[in-house]
């Protein structure tokens, strides 16, 4: 590996999230995390917008985006290397990776801080690893918890679910997205929240699953079928729709 070659982020699945993340949009789609985050804000006027809660952020796309209303926002992923895309992006003004053309062909990419627009915004934001099914006690007191796409990437979605309320303030919203593409390859079958028959051969789906575990503490606002289109090579991408569901604590 070339010296020039080591300061991008080389990582393909980093290099992928970064493009979903802040690459351009394909097939008039908006931008994911800009769009759920906007999703987001409008939610949260009514609410005092002091702290945001974007769990699962990834490469921290839309933490940044919530910053644009809220005072402090924290963004937690399970994985370092995502995590460290966003640190970077707000201690050293600029982030790299890789965005695959075709085969081995690859075309190196920056994004700085001044062009996404969050020089006066980024001390409001920090990152955090940590784990969304075992998160330490002080990560509370929220008007706003996100998690996109998150929940069917857990290994054990209710250990999150159960508990979320906890974590927000009186009247805070919960905002979850998710396609409901369960693997068992992340959680197992028996922990699915739903996407599955049971026993007496009735259709279990998600969204019912996620009513069963949040309605004593929530009341359902709206859902929104949220799109977005990931990137695999300049030729190959994965466009999907995922259902958001925006909950307000009761
Ligand atoms: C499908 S990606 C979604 C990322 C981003 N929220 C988005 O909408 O583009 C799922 C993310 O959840 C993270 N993740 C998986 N399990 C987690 C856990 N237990 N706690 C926190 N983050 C987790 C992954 O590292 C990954 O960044």
């Amino acid at each position: 590996m070339t010296i020039e070659e080591n300061v991008y982020e080389s990582d393909a699945l980093v290099s992928q999230y970064c493009n979903f993340q802040y690459g351009e949009e394909h097939f008039g789609v908006p931008n994911f995390a800009i769009r759920c985050a906007e999703f987001a804000l409008e939610y949260a006027k009514k609410t005092p917008m002091k702290s945001a809660l974007d769990l699962g952020c990834a490469t921290g796309r839309a933490s940044f985006e919530l910053a644009r209303g809220f005072e402090s926002v924290t963004g937690i992923d399970f994985s370092a290397r995502f995590v460290q895309v966003g640190l970077d992006l707000k201690n050293e003004g600029e982030i790299r990776y890789q965005r695959v053309v075709e085969g081995e062909i690859v075309h190196q990419e920056t994004r700085t801080i001044d062009e996404l627009g969050y020089s006066d915004i980024a001390d409001n934001v920090e990152f955090w690893q940590g784990d969304a099914c075992n998160l330490r006690a002080h990560f509370s007191g929220y008007d706003l918890i996100m998690a996109t796409n998150l929940i069917d990437r857990l290994y054990e979605p209710l250990l999150f679910l159960e508990e979320v309320h906890l974590r927000l303030n009186k009247g805070g919203y919960l905002i979850l997205t998710s396609p409901y593409t369960w693997l068992e390859e992340y959680t197992k079958k028996e922990l699915w929240l739903g996407g599955y028959y049971d026993e007496a051969g009735h259709v279990v789906d998600s969204l019912d699953g996620l009513k069963k575990v949040l309605l004593p503490h929530f009341e359902l606002v709206a859902t929104h079928d949220v799109p977005f289109v990931i990137p695999e090579t300049a030729r190959k991408f994965q466009h999907t729709i995922s259902q958001m569901s925006v909950w307000k604590k009761k």
